[in-house]
């Protein structure tokens, strides 16, 4: 059952962080259940708990609630609890040093996983969340599953919020924009990008008859538009069942441009780079 409009509207009542519109880039104010621009432009709260700010913009096929609740099911069981774990290591030692609340966005966040740990990690007295994507489907599915996020409909390469807006941008497997990251990242602020390594889901790939793949182009673009950053690179091995090597096949997104042979692996390979950069 979809929570009520008024619990969505103070959920998004308490909102810290600065949204602007996505068209004419004027400061967005809550006035009754719509943000509103002084262009005239109005947004309306959804009862799922969520706020479309790209209402013009075409979804992608391939991001949808299937593809999502794949994903969710693999990282419920575990396979990614390094990556969280390090994230919220990393956020928990900023909001020490700032001695405030922070202010983190995930740009590109799915299905909200990442972000839903987080904020069960730090509390929410010492975060807010903006989880954003431009798949409703799976904006849907964070606003659900963790009513304490502060889920958006949006376009991480114009994205609806104010310079300086926040102190961490969570950047997980998804596509970056570092002109917008520096607008929207405070001076002291960080940005956490994750991408995969050179053996990342390796039985994946082999089910679907490709070499290893690593997006060097994505490490190469990151530090030509960062000042400076550090890696992690996360790399292990774990056991399977039938029904998650079958999942793994279906949570990427090379299934909607290749075809697998049988799911007949019996462990995964996850090998993740942590980047971890300042502007
Ligand atoms: C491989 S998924 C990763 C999602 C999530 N971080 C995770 O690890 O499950 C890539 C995500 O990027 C999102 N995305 C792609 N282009 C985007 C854009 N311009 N603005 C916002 N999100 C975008 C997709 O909708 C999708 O959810
Ligand atoms: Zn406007």
């Amino acid at each position: 059952m979809s929570p009520k409009i008024s619990t969505v509207r103070r959920n998004f009542a308490a909102l810290q962080t600065p949204l602007i519109c996505p068209l004419c880039r004027a400061a967005l104010n809550l006035q009754d259940n719509s943000f509103r621009c002084s262009g005239g432009h109005c947004y309306d709260l959804s009862t799922k708990n969520y706020l479309n700010l790209a209402p013009q913009q075409k979804q992608l096929a391939i991001y949808d609630a299937d593809f999502f609740s794949t994903r969710r099911r693999i990282f419920q069981a575990g396979f990614y609890a390094p990556l969280t774990q390090q994230i919220a290591d990393i956020c928990h030692d900023l909001q020490q040093q700032l001695g405030r609340p922070i202010s983190v966005l995930d740009a590109g966040c799915g299905e909200g996983f990442f972000a839903m740990e987080l904020l069960q990690n730090l509390g929410e007295d010492k975060a807010e969340i903006i989880a954003l994507d431009l798949a409703r489907d799976g904006v849907i599915m964070a606003a659900k599953a963790c009513p304490g996020l502060k889920c958006v409909v949006g376009d991480l390469s114009a994205l609806p919020i104010g310079e300086d807006g926040a102190d961490v941008i969570l950047n997980i497997l998804s596509p970056a924009n570092y002109q917008e990251f520096a607008r929207v990242l405070r001076p002291h602020g960080l940005l956490l990008k994750v991408i995969p390594g050179a053996d990342y889901l390796r039985q994946v790939r082999q089910a679907y008859n490709l070499s290893p793949g690593q997006d060097s182009d994505a490490e190469k673009l990151l530090a030509a538009a960062v000042a400076g950053y550090n890696t992690t690179r996360l790399t292990y091995t774990l056991p399977v069942t039938a029904a998650q090597a079958a999942d793994l096949l279906k949570m990427s997104p090379l299934a909607h441009h290749h075809t697998a042979t049988a799911a007949d692996f019996n462990e995964i390979t996850i090998d993740l780079q942590l980047l971890s950069a300042r502007f």
